[in-house]
């Protein structure tokens, strides 16, 4: 049986290509936080999933990698073999600092991007709902965050607000000429089409939004810029377009070969980027004369080249992971000495007021200030009593010793 401890098991854009990520994605976050609590053996757990990786992170006393990967594979449908040499495990203060480097935005495609910390939020409340998270991933997760918000803040990683979004964008850039003159389009009203307009819209380019619900194009029109076009005329012909962007969740292409074969007649070219995940423009697009196809795996290539330009932040921001990591492990495992930390300065608190009266009413009767010097008194005697041995329980706690932990609880537990 191992000790308590903090468990990370991830599968990620790091090991494998995005458009492969799918397989291990799991449908019902919130399920699954509870199927992992159920049947892997995990106390507390929490399940991230974004577009670039799907993440569990528990607390247990005793648990097996095997266990996880199988729960994993049922959820996912993924085969339980493809997990061999994908999955990562870490552990403890590892596992703190891989979080930690995660909410930072340091673990992200995108060097610094801040979308990493709402869906990290997401996730959390999501697993709470379930009543799949507990006070140990409670104080990890509010630990983080927090840490995380500073590291963010005083390494000036992600300044500019940087985002797939921007990426995309600037990707157009590099690839189109004269981007400011050509028509551009957006396939979609989500988060990442917002994060695609409102960079198009800081640098100054005019654009149309597309999207499957109407009302929504307009709505998201009206706050972020764009003109809306109808999806149907859209989809029916990309003549109009030199430039696409495509951020959808559409289970199906919506930009198909014949749809953008029939556009490219008689015109120089067209780029096509595909946010998506899984991809929603079909791959074989590339095959026609004159069509520039991108997708997520490419900026991840564009983030790679561009975050050698950034890695003096980064550098000062990994240099605040490990003091952070330490402090937010200790953090956690404290949590375990908490119940008891709290019920030894109740009793204390409990006697100290029993006395209190009883020596009052043995005065019979005495002035207010006599009365607030004798409470002063006996709260700093208890007090200073009581700090000493609970300072050592949480220490003994936040270092791992949970045999010290168990016999304090003999000591001052309910007898
Ligand atoms: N979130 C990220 O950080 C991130 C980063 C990189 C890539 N991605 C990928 O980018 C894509 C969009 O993500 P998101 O977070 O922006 O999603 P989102 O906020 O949920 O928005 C989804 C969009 O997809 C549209 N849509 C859903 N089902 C559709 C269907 N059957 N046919 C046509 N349109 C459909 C919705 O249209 P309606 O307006 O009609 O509902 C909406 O515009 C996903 O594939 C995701 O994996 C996400």
């Amino acid at each position: 049986m191992m000790g308590r401890t903090i468990l990370n098991a991830r599968v990620t854009f790091r090991s494998l290509p995005i458009h492969k990520l799918e397989r291990f994605a799991i449908r019902d976050a919130g399920d699954a936080c509870r199927q992992f609590k159920g049947r892997a053996g995990l106390d507390e757990c929490v399940v991230i999933q974004t577009c670039n990786r799907t993440e569990i992170f528990g607390a247990a006393s005793g648990y097996d990698r095997g266990s996880i990967t199988s729960t994993w594979a049922g959820l996912s449908g993924a085969d339980e073999g493809a997990f061999d040499g994908t999955v990562q495990f870490e552990e403890g203060r590892a596992a703190c600092e891989h979080l930690l480097r995660l909410v930072s935005g340091l673990d992200s495609m995108v060097l610094g991007e801040e979308q990493i910390l709402g869906q990290v939020r997401g996730s959390v409340a999501a697993a709470r709902e379930a009543g799949a998270s507990g006070a140990r991933l409670d104080a990890l997760f509010d630990g983080a965050i927090r840490a995380g918000a500073r590291i963010r803040g005083s390494s000036g990683v992600g300044r500019g607000g940087v985002s797939v979004g921007s990426m995309a964008v600037r990707l157009a850039e590099e690839n189109v000429d004269g981007l400011k003159s050509r028509r551009i389009l957006l396939i979609g009203t989500g988060e990442v089409a917002s994060l695609v307009a409102k960079s198009l819209k800081r640098r100054g380019y005019g654009f149309d939004v597309s999207s499957r619900t109407v009302s929504r194009s307009e709505a998201f029109c009206g706050a972020m810029g764009g003109t809306p076009a109808r999806f149907e005329d859209v989809l029916g012909g990309f003549a109009d377009y030199d430039v696409v962007f495509v951020a959808t969740r559409a289970p199906y292409f919506l930009v198909t070969y014949d749809g953008i074969a029939g556009a490219m007649g008689g015109r120089d070219g067209m780029m096509i980027m595909d946010l998506s995940n899984p991809r929603t423009v079909d791959e074989r697009v590339a095959t026609i004369g004159g069509v520039k196809l991108m997708n997520l795996d490419q900026i991840a290539e564009m983030v790679e080249k561009n975050a050698r330009a950034r890695r003096s932040s980064a550098g000062a921001a990994e240099g605040m992971i490990g003091g952070g990591a330490a402090a937010l492990e200790a953090a956690v495992l404290r949590v375990d000495a908490e119940p008891l930390a709290g019920q030894v300065f109740r009793d204390a608190e409990a006697v100290r007021r029993r006395e209190l009266e009883r020596a009052l009413r043995a005065l019979g009767g005495v002035d207010e200030g006599t009365a607030r010097v004798i409470e002063e008194m006996s709260r700093s005697i208890s007090e200073g009593i009581v700090a000493g041995p609970v300072g050592g329980i949480r220490r003994a706690s936040e270092r791992g010793r949970g045999h010290i932990l168990d016999a304090a609880r003999e000591i001052f537990g309910p007898g």
